[in-house]
């Protein structure tokens, strides 16, 4: 599975790309607002096995994003499921810090935001955001998701940005 934008390919993740994770797993910046940086290559390689798992079940997981003509990944953007938030999917993203605030999770997130209404058929997506997190929220409210709901998620104050596919049916083309 892949999603084209204008600057970038966000593919499915393959076991050659745990290099490429592992150092971004651990840098504290690309880890801003989770619970920690992850040092051990075995946690990058479940994670990496997990989301392709998912795939070959056919469950919407996260892609790794890359820039046209360049097949290292900076990071990913793409569907998570949480226990803690049931019956929910979220779009989730993280980014090579030195690829900041040049617009690409936007982009990023907006091809996969119309990948879940256009294609996956999804009622309704969420973004979990802590309230600090001013880029991330940006990216949502750019997107046009808007604040729902406001949890505790992983002992954290959380909004709940969402997006439901009424809302985006009626805004297509807008964005
Ligand atoms: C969140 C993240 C993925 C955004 O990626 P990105 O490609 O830099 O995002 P974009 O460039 O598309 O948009 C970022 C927006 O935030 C704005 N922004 C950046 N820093 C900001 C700050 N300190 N305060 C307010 N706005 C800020 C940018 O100006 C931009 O908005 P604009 O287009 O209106 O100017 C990236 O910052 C990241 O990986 N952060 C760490 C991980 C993370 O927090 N993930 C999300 C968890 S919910």
């Amino acid at each position: 599975m892949e999603l084209q934008t204008r600057r970038m390919i966000l593919r499915s993740f393959r076991e050659e790309d745990v290099d490429t994770m592992a150092e971004l797993f651990a840098n504290p910046d690309f880890m801003r607002f989770s619970l920690g940086i992850h040092t051990e290559r075995k946690k990058t390689l479940a994670f990496i096995e997990k989301v392709m798992g998912w795939d070959r079940a056919g469950i919407p997981s996260p892609f790794a994003v890359t820039l046209r003509g360049e097949n290292t990944v900076m990071g990913y953007c793409g569907f998570l499921h949480h226990p803690e938030v049931p019956g929910e999917v979220e779009i989730g993203y993280r980014l090579n810090p030195k690829h900041w605030n040049r617009g690409l999770i936007t982009e990023a997130a907006r091809a996969v935001r119309d990948h879940a209404f256009a294609d996956l058929k999804l009622p309704r997506v969420i973004s979990l955001i802590h309230p600090e997190n001013l880029p991330s929220r940006r990216v949502a409210e750019k997107n046009g998701m808007k604040v729902d709901n406001e949890i505790t998620f992983r002992g954290f104050p959380t909004l709940v940005y969402a997006m439901n596919r009424e809302l985006w049916l009626a805004n297509r083309g807008a964005s």
